[in-house]
């Protein structure tokens, strides 16, 4: 009885495996340098992306349930002060037709992930005392590439600019031009209920790193992120002919005696084209909108 039952189960799965291999990306594991996948639809890449790679270790990603999820198992054991790798979900529509910062409407994100050593037995999201034992450095970050030229805007290496929003972070890890700031005076912007700090710097590559820094680590994270962007270019850090070509979101690794893993269950990525929206806290500056705002309602005053 046992063994007819478990024979007819195995047809039935491998009907089932039959119809989803026709429907669904399947599940798949990828270790290369540079290996990466992209969901049915052609919205999202999700890449290995081990960008600096040595010999202290290893990372690979994992794409599952229909290439709706992501996870990376990763250690490098040597240095920890380098980016060893960016694993991370492309959101390919941006890369296919950049968006203008000035006429960009909105980025709206929703992204849940967890962070734990791979052996972790936590039920905790960011299971932080497992990952004492380990020393692990690493972040939790979208990161975004703009140029004026829209055929650098799509790569990573050869815009002028990088704007990095961190969500998490592990292991006292700084982001670029942290060192001898004044972190009160820095500027702020919230989103949602998070405050950002931003900081900025160059990074080796020659680019000019914006790094907006959550108060807390936020394993589940929601909200419109374009005030970020829209901030420089209201205070004048950069121009707002700039092209967005490249968001992603991901983990920078540094640093682990032993496997971390980090996953992504679920997440979603809208940039949208159309008017910017104000950037929170800057109710009495002078933006474009606001003068025209100003000329349109004094015309119809004197109208009147
Ligand atoms: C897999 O995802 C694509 C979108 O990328 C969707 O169109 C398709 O219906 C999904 N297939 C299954 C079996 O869920
Ligand atoms: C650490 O980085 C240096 C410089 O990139 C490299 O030469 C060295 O091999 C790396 N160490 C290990 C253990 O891979
Ligand atoms: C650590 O993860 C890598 C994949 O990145 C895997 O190949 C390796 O076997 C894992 N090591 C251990 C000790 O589980
Ligand atoms: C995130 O958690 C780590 C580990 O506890 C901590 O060092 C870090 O300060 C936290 N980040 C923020 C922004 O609170
Ligand atoms: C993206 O945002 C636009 C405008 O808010 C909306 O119409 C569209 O349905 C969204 N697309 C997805 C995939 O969420």
């Amino acid at each position: 009885m046992a063994s007819v039952f478990s024979a007819s189960f195995r047809n039935y799965a491998l009907v089932g495996l039959i119809a989803a291999s026709v429907r669904a990306v399947p599940d798949k594991m990828l270790c290369g340098q540079y290996d990466h996948l992209s969901d049915q639809s052609n919205r999202y890449r999700f890449s290995n992306n081990i960008w600096g790679r040595d010999n202290s270790g290893s990372s690979c990603i994992e794409v599952t349930n229909n290439a709706t999820a992501l996870s990376t198992t990763w250690s490098w054991k040597a240095n920890e002060t380098l980016v060893h790798a960016y694993p991370n979900i492309n959101f390919n529509p941006v890369q296919d037709d950049p968006i203008q910062i000035s006429n960009l409407a909105s980025i709206d994100v929703k992204v849940s992930w967890t962070m734990r050593p791979a052996l972790s037995r936590s039920l905790a999201a960011f299971d932080k005392d497992g990952l004492a034992i380990i020393d692990a450095k690493s972040n939790v970050a979208f990161d975004v590439f703009f140029d004026t030229d829209i055929a650098k805007a799509v790569t990573t290496t050869a815009p002028s600019y990088e704007v990095m929003v961190w969500i998490g972070q592990y292991g006292s890890i700084l982001p670029i031009g942290a060192s001898n700031v004044n972190m009160e005076k820095l500027p702020k912007q919230t989103i949602g209920k998070e405050t950002f700090t931003l900081y900025q710097g160059p990074n080796d590559n020659g680019q000019h790193v914006f790094s907006w820094v959550a108060g807390s680590n936020r394993t589940e994270f929601e909200g419109d992120i374009s005030p970020l962007l829209h901030y420089l270019w209201r205070k004048g850090l950069i121009l707002a002919t700039n092209y967005i070509g490249v968001i992603q979101f991901g983990t920078e690794q540094k640093y682990a005696t032993s496997n971390v893993t980090f996953s992504v269950d679920s997440f979603a990525i809208n940039a949208t084209k159309g008017m910017p929206k104000e950037a929170s806290g800057m109710l009495w500056e002078c933006s474009p909108w606001r003068v025209a705002l100003v000329v349109v309602t004094v015309t119809m005053i004197c109208l009147l």
